[in-house]
């Protein structure tokens, strides 16, 4: 069972339940732990770094007589000295690493259950990013046989479905969703190691994009062979869940050091300056020379301690909302890990349908690979399909600085109306009219002020189009004489503000229905800014200080139910669950029987019932292809229900 408590985007922070009853929360990595050779105990690993689940090989567990003796009649738990999750893997990668394994599906299913483990693996085949099209789609079609296999075989014990297909999007996608169908509970993506040694990491980014397409939300993404510290925050952010890593030990035993911005040689490094709780106070001299045995336990110990720190700050991104941020910083630890980002750009699409529509804290560009991120898209669609332009004339400033520009180029705005334009200033997220200028996420953001090429053309393009769709002249405003005429009164401009916040959050129609007849505005008289919109005496509308942006009242709920058609801004619940959402209780998955699948994460909806009426207001915490596929969790914070106002 997986239940999603956060999300940022595509990554979340979830809780996954095995059968036997334990937990853990992701993101997580499980340490790869050698049966035969145990450089940190579970015991340890569990006590002293706080990991929940560890990885073993049941391949080589079966393979060895004394060890297939002692898991069988222990059990694993026991025989590792293990309280929390085990996952083993099947011998996928050691015939990957040297060969056929003689073994079958079967016979491994069978033994990962016999041995207790929590989470067992397929045989699956390790799809080389060298093979050909037809050869990977080949195997997959094996894979796919050994799973159903397996599904039929696994009992009590939970399943690993590993998504194949090389470096082939289209077979990554289509292995996914017929994985998706299948009665498994955690997605492997498989195939990915000899990508990650090799530093191929675009392909990397179209390997795990083109699986996550596939794949049910549902169920948690393991990203198999994944333990650099370095890439957990673009991973995360990709949506993988679990990761894991050998070579923890592995490098430990080469006298290798794992830190945020690469791995180093023990020989080769100038100083050791670490502070975690292995190397405190020791200097590189001593390191090199502690006795070999020793030397390996405390460089996995740092190893491990290294993978854990970045876990814990990923997390505390995450809950923050600034994942992207993370994950832009660590990518220009390697050019290639640059590449993958930069890749990442061509899902900018895909990922907009899971990235919240507003967020706490302001978006720091750190560079042009900021502006792939979903939000840029986003806006720049938005500014063309829901804005409606007060004039046809458009006055264009540049160069605006102090934020927000109605307040720091007020004179200059006010010269602009009297003479009927409206203005529009060029900003790195494209035109921004005046009447938005305070909405997130315009304010809400940072940009250098030395601006890059990347920005000012892709600005400039945007500009342009908008330019053209929604007016027939425009002017430098700075190049405006003084003129005689009428200023547009504080209410117009108020109204225009409100109403143009309305249709970028809502949709034209639905801001057409909120701003119906008389509209009167309450302000803010510390800030002056917009706080109530009451429309023919009806509270609609509440504008948030944070954001510049609404939360959606009862009364301007209904308004949307009876003017536009479903399933525009709602989300429908069973019979049994109105009664408690009604009362203000938040809305569950399992009891949702429909959603507008245009809503994105933090967007208001409207609960209803099957008749259509609203039951609630609230914000969806998921989107729907998620809240269909979820067993629990909550669905949509409900802020007010309509039996409580
Ligand atoms: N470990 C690393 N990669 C893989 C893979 O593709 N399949 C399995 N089963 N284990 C792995
Ligand atoms: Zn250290």
């Amino acid at each position: 069972m997986f239940e999603i408590l956060r999300r940022d985007g595509m990554a979340r922070i979830g809780k996954f339940t095995t059968n036997s009853g334990r937990t853990v929360e992701t993101p997580t990595l499980l340490p790869v732990i050698n049966p035969k050779i145990k450089t940190v105990t579970p015991r340890e690993i569990y006590e002293d770094f706080g990991f929940g689940a560890i990885i073993t090989n049941s391949y080589i567990i079966k393979n060895n007589p004394a060890l297939n003796e002692e898991a069988r009649a222990k059990g694993l738990h026991e025989m590792l000295d293990f309280p929390g999750i085990i996952m083993t893997d099947s011998g996928t990668f050691q015939s990957h690493m040297y060969g056929e394994v003689e073994m079958t599906n079967k016979e491994i299913i069978e033994f990962q259950k016999a041995i207790r483990t929590d989470i067992g693996t397929v045989l699956d085949i390790f799809t080389e990013p060298y093979w050909t099209e037809q050869q990977t789609a080949d195997s997959i079609v094996t894979t796919l046989e050994r799973t159903e296999e397996a599904v039929s075989l696994k009992g009590e014990m939970m399943l690993n479905g590993v998504v194949q297909g090389s470096v082939y999007p289209n077979l990554r996608k289509d292995c996914a969703e017929k994985l998706a169908k299948m009665d498994i509970d955690v997605h492997p993506i498989g195939g990915v190691v000899p990508l990650m040694e090799q530093y191929r990491y675009s392909e990397l980014v179209d390997v795990i994009m083109s699986s996550k397409m596939g794949l049910n939300p549902n169920r948690p993404v393991h990203l198999f062979g994944a333990g650099h510290p370095m890439l957990l925050a673009f991973a995360t952010l990709m949506g993988c869940d679990l990761f894991d890593s050998a070579s923890y030990a592995k490098f430990a035993k080469d006298d290798r050091m794992m830190f945020i911005d690469g791995s180093f040689k023990l020989a080769e490094m100038q100083s050791l300056d670490c502070n975690c709780p292995a190397c405190r106070g020791m200097s590189i001299e001593a390191m090199r020379k502690t006795p070999k045995n020793e030397r390996t336990r405390i460089l996995a110990m740092h190893n491990l301690y290294a993978i854990k720190n970045e876990l814990n700050l990923v997390k505390r991104y995450l809950r923050e909302g600034r994942l992207w941020e993370l994950a832009e910083l660590r990518a220009r630890a390697h050019p290639a890990m640059l590449d993958g980002l930069r890749r990442l750009r061509d899902y900018q699409e895909f990922m907009e349908k899971f990235d919240p529509i507003s967020r706490d804290g302001a978006i720091f560009y750190t560079g042009i690979e900021t502006r792939g991120r979903p939000v840029f898209k986003r806006y720049a669609d938005r500014i063309l399909d829901r804005y409606v332009a007060p004039t046809k004339k458009a006055a264009i400033f540049y160069g605006g600085q102090g934020k927000p520009y109605s307040r720091d180029m007020a004179e200059m705005f006010a010269k602009a109306r009297k003479q009927g334009y409206t203005p529009v200033v060029l900003s790195p997220w494209g035109p921004v009219p005046a009447e938005l200028d305070e909405m997130y996420p315009l304010a809400q953001s940072l940009f250098p002020d030395i601006e890059d090429f990347d920005t000012t053309s892709e600005s400039e393009e945007i500009t342009l189009e908008f330019l053209e769709k929604h007016f027939e002249e425009t002017v430098n405003g700075s190049e405006l004489e003084d003129s005689e005429g009428e200023d547009v009164s504080e209410l117009d401009l108020d109204i225009r503000r409100a109403k143009a916040v309305a249709r970028y959050q809502f949709g034209l129609e639905a801001a057409d229905a909120l701003f119906r007849g008389t509209i009167e505005l309450r302000k803010s008289k510390k800030t002056g800014k917009i706080r109530n919109v009451i429309s023919d005496g009806e509270h609609v509308l509440s504008m948030r200080a944070g954001d510049g942006m609404y939360t959606l009242r009862m009364e301007g709920a209904k308004r949307i139910i009876a003017s536009v058609p479903a399933p525009h801004m709602r989300m429908a619940v069973t019979d049994d669950s109105v009664p408690f959402v009604s009362q203000g209780r938040n809305a569950m998955c399992q009891f949702t029987t429909a959603c507008d699948e245009n809503l994105v994460p933090m967007d208001e909806v409207i609960v209803v019932d099957k008749n259509d009426t609203p039951v609630a207001t609230g914000r969806m915490l998921l989107v729907a292809n998620e809240i269909f596929n979820m067993k629990k969790g909550i669905a949509v914070k409900i802020r007010s229900g309509s039996d409580e106002e």
